[in-house]
């Protein structure tokens, strides 16, 4: 095999010509990795087409849980901001020497200093191995597409053998992504895994990718300005934005409004983990653990549909928690878009669908339920769900730029049941902040949050869903 041009096309090559030849033990099944001094790779990553789908079969785990050290504190305090973002007057002028004609001063990773393509800390380690594991899933889940449907099913949802080819590109691109994180991780970077998917048909299988997808670039968002390692999400940054572009693509395939959301929400890692585990069976011994907290599943009753004409008419209609994707199963046929020959609410794979009814909107009653704690979730089921959370009062809506919360009504701790109204909030104008492919999280208290500081929201998270609004 030549050596993958993933990383070459990206322009490495040129800047790579300088670099000490890692040696190369062979180029066909030796993952290579970066030397700490270097640039990464430019031989993709070994890796297989997974052979193996459904539930974890397996032995019970001899390690569980999230991996940990010393707890310093249940939570971080807030404290004051830093003082020279305060002070730093904006005010259009320029406040301090050049370091070179035609550039300002300040930045971070600006001085000359050779930049170092590698996690730089714990933080950084076990965010780019989380987003590894979601490299990986998406490698083998868009493959699995493809040899699991025939073209006939595709075809009946609109998406064409040229739709096709596109879904094996954005599978490729997977080796790329993978590549490069794993080089950044070194050598005890997270291998790949089996995996179990909730679905049945192509419908099912295009919503799981939409919200996977969608997860998974919310999960980057989340943790990307927080890196010590400038270099390291300099590179992750040119991966996720094609994340991004194939969760649209995704969105076009379900024939979804492609982007009806202003801004994109950035997420906790412990809430990426807890969407992405349950759809990991197995993986090899020894494997690399993470850190982040899996947080019990949250069902959402009546979970909008996009297959159906009208979505939000629907009652128990996902294939389970967590990503609460859409189930076809029992839907009379004309009720499904798909066999809608109305314009305005069919839902053929385009470029942009209008959708004349909703599927959710402000207002909407939504009924939930959820798991207690303690469930053995994720890779060999080694993984455990927690909460420190007694009895959830809150619903969070966590979408674009905001964290939204409204009462939980009628709790029945007993049941682990509540309802709760979708909120009429808007980003900027009337655009509706509860949009698009987002999130819902049970808490105790209604923590104020913003993007930068999402995460300390954790230590009051009682369980987590994806929400389909729009
Ligand atoms: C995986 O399968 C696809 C066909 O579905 C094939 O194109 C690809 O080469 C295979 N990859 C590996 C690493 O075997
Ligand atoms: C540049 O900045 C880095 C970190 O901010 C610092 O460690 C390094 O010493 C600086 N290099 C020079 C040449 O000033
Ligand atoms: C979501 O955004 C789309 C596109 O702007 C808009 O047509 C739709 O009405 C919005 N949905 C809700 C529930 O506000
Ligand atoms: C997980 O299970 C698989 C299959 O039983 C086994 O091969 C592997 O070693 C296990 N992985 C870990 C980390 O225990
Ligand atoms: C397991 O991984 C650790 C590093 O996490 C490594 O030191 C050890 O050699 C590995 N063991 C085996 C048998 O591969
Ligand atoms: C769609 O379903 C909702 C919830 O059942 C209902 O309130 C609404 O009237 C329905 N819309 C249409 C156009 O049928
Ligand atoms: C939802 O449907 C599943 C079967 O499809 C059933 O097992 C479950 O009890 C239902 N849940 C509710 C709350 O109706
Ligand atoms: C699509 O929906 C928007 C509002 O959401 C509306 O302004 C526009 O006229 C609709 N276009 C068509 C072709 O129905
Ligand atoms: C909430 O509980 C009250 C009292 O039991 C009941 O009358 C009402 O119908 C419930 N509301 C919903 C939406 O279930
Ligand atoms: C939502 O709020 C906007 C602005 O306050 C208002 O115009 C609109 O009528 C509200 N919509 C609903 C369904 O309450
Ligand atoms: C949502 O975020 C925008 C932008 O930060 C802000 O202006 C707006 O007030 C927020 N809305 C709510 C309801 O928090
Ligand atoms: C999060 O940031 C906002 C400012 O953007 C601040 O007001 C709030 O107190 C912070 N929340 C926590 C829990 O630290």
């Amino acid at each position: 095999m030549a050596p993958s041009t993933a990383l070459w096309a990206a322009g490495l090559l040129t800047l790579v010509s300088n670099i000490r030849a890692v040696p190369v033990v062979s180029e066909t099944t030796t993952t290579v990795f970066l030397e700490p001094t270097n640039l990464p790779s430019p031989y993709a990553i070994s890796h297989h087409n997974v052979t193996s789908h459904g539930p974890y079969d397996g032995p019970p785990a001899t390690t569980t849980g999230a991996l940990s050290t010393s707890i310093l504190a249940p939570s971080i305090a807030p404290a004051p901001p830093p003082p020279q973002i305060v002070e730093y007057e904006a005010d259009g002028q320029l406040h301090g020497d050049q370091p070179m004609p035609f550039t300002p001063s300040g930045g971070i990773g600006t001085n000359g200093s050779k930049p170092i393509y590698k996690v730089a800390s714990d933080f950084d380690y076990q965010s780019l191995a989380l987003a590894l594991y979601h490299e990986w899933i998406e490698l083998d889940l868009f493959h699995w597409g493809l040899a699991t449907f025939s073209d006939e099913e595709f075809e009946e949802y609109g998406i064409t053998a040229e739709d096709r080819h596109l879904l094996q590109h954005m599978a490729d691109q997977e080796i790329g992504h993978a590549s490069v994180i794993a080089n950044m991780l070194g050598p005890n970077a997270p291998k790949q895994c089996t995996y179990n998917y909730p679905v049945s048909n192509v419908a099912e299988y295009i919503d799981f990718n939409q919200k996977l997808t969608r997860w998974a670039e919310a999960g980057v968002y989340g943790f990307l300005p927080h890196l010590n390692s400038g270099p390291a999400a300099n590179m992750l940054l040119q991966s996720i934005t094609v994340e991004a572009r194939q969760q649209l693509i995704f969105r076009q395939f379900g024939g979804q409004f492609p982007m009806p959301e202003w801004h994109t929400p950035g997420i906790p890692q412990s809430w990426a983990w807890t969407l992405l585990a349950p759809y990991i069976s197995s993986c090899p011994y020894n494997q690399t653990r993470l850190v982040w907290q899996n947080f019990p599943a949250l069902y959402i009753l009546n979970q909008p549909n996009p297959a159906r004409i009208n979505g939000s008419a629907v009652w128990n209609e996902t294939t389970g928690g967590y990503a609460n994707t859409l189930s076809t199963e029992g839907i009379p046929e004309d009720e499904l878009c798909i066999n809608s020959e109305d314009e305005l609410s069919d839902c053929k794979a385009a470029v942009s669908q209008n959708r004349t009814v909703p599927l959710s909107y402000p207002g909407r009653e939504v009924f939930l339920k959820w798991d207690a704690p303690g469930q053995l979730v994720g890779p060999n089921n080694s993984y455990v769900t927690t909460t420190n959370v007694a009895e959830p009062k809150f619903a969070a809506w966590l979408s674009q730029l905001n964290v939204t919360y409204t009462p939980l009504l009628n709790v029945s701790l007993d049941d682990r049941t509540a309802y709760t109204i979708q909120p009429n909030v808007s980003t900027w104008k009337n655009n509706p902040a509860v949009n698009g492919t987002m999130f819902i999280a049970l808490t105790d208290v209604d923590l104020f949050v913003t993007p930068y500081n999402v995460t300390m929201v954790n230590p009051h998270v009682a369980a987590l869903a994806v929400y389909q609004a729009g």
